[in-house]
């Protein structure tokens, strides 16, 4: 066995084989020079870890690095995908080895948390969780009310990115983003094949939204999913009607954050009733809780008087995290550790004081994966 490794140059068309072994419909959705030159892309060559048998690659896992600002603190984070092993070498254990390969790899270059884009066995026995307390909402065009506002929405295209990132980049809860991220990032990331809209108002940008269909169905699916949106909340459901007849979808759905109260409160009024859900399809793991809280010590003191702040203390030792106020010290694995700090029904409880003191502070506002879905 030869790995976990970056592959070389000359191993690219047999990582590239894998992927699309494992996904045939890359082969639908990419022609085949597609598929040569995005497999070339820097992030491939530099972040795939890959496990190689006998001259052929078995085992990937594709790593990105990133960084989430939470009110303007910022910390780095990683996100997987492209998980996949041969047929024939599964269970072997060699995604595992190369999953725990990129936890110690992602912590040692600074993460914070990990994306992980699947909830399987694989990541669930290496701590991963479900990712954070959204709400999931499905809009018609019947049970939306005429739009309130002349905001208008118009097709746009990847190129024209730099438009929206001035709305993304007032979202509180966010990815830290270059205006040409999209080119950096792994070469499936429009396979869901996103519809992307700007929504104007007198002429000036006020929102954007990203459409699909869900993923695996049919382009022709009567369905839109909501992946991403920045900007008026108000703006995009006064232009989710129009979206829905210009791509003759019939409804579309929604999973909002728990901390976007301005949307929810939007989407109460109208008369929907969200129910309360986990972002579909994605876990997260978190790698050191003691570098994150440091790492968001001002918006910390943003939220608690100083007594308290001076009081609180995080560490973490392997996979047991200790979170501390004055004498107060309660310990918990991982996977409770990032349901307390990120949310979660199933959440423990912080002791007394602890409870008290951090209860401003958790859960923390994570962005969904959006654009950043790998
Ligand atoms: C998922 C996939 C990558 C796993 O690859 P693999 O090399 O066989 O992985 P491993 O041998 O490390 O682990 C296989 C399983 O054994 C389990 N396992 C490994 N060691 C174990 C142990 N000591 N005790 C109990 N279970 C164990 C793993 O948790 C995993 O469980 P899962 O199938 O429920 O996820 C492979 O099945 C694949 O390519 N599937 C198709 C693509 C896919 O679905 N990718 C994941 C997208 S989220």
């Amino acid at each position: 066995m030869d790995g976990p490794r970056a592959p070389r140059s000359d191993e690219l068309d047999s990582l590239l084989d894998l992927l699309s072994a494992t996904w045939p419909h890359f082969a639908r959705r990419y022609t085949e020079r597609e598929l040569r030159s995005r497999i070339r892309r820097p992030v491939h060559r530099r972040y795939a870890r890959i496990i190689v048998e006998d001259g052929r690659v078995v085992s990937n896992i594709q790593t990105i690095h990133n960084r989430v600002s939470i009110y303007g603190s910022p910390f780095k984070v990683a996100s997987i995908g492209g998980v996949c092993t041969r047929e024939q070498s599964r269970n072997r254990g060699l995604a595992g080895t190369i999953l725990q390969h990129c936890l110690d790899e992602t912590t040692a270059r600074g993460a914070r948390l990990l994306y992980v884009s699947g909830g399987r066995g694989l990541y669930r026995r290496h701590h991963c969780v479900d990712a954070g307390p959204y709400l999931h909402v499905e809009l018609t065009p019947d049970s939306l009310p005429p739009p309130t506002s002349s905001a208008t929405p118009r097709r746009v295209t990847a190129d024209d990115w730099p438009t929206l990132a001035r709305l993304y980049q007032a979202e509180p809860s966010r990815f830290v983003r270059t205006a040409d991220f999209l080119a950096r990032t792994c070469f499936w990331w429009d396979e869901t094949r996103p519809e992307m809209w700007l929504v104007e108002s007198s002429g000036a940008p006020v929102a954007y939204l990203i459409t699909a269909p869900p993923w695996g169905a049919d382009p022709a699916d009567p369905t839109r999913i909501l992946g991403e949106y920045a900007g008026s909340r108000a703006a995009i459901l006064d232009s989710l009607p129009a979206i829905l007849q210009a791509t003759g979808a019939a409804r579309a759905k929604l999973a909002i954050p728990a901390h976007d109260r301005a949307f929810l409160h939007l989407l109460s009024s109208l008369g929907a009733s969200p129910a309360p859900a986990t972002l579909f399809g994605h876990t997260i793991r978190l790698l050191n809780l003691p570098g994150l809280m440091r790492d968001l010590r001002s918006h910390l003191a943003a939220l608690l008087p100083r007594a308290d702040l001076r009081q609180l203390s995080f560490d973490q030792q392997g996979t047991t995290c200790l979170f501390a106020c004055g004498d107060q010290r309660a310990e918990f694995d991982l996977a409770d550790a990032a349901r307390i700090v990120f949310g979660a029904p199933d959440a423990p409880q912080l002791p007394g004081d602890l409870a008290r003191a951090l209860s401003p502070v958790f859960p923390l506002p994570l962005p969904a994966p959006g654009l950043n879905y790998i």
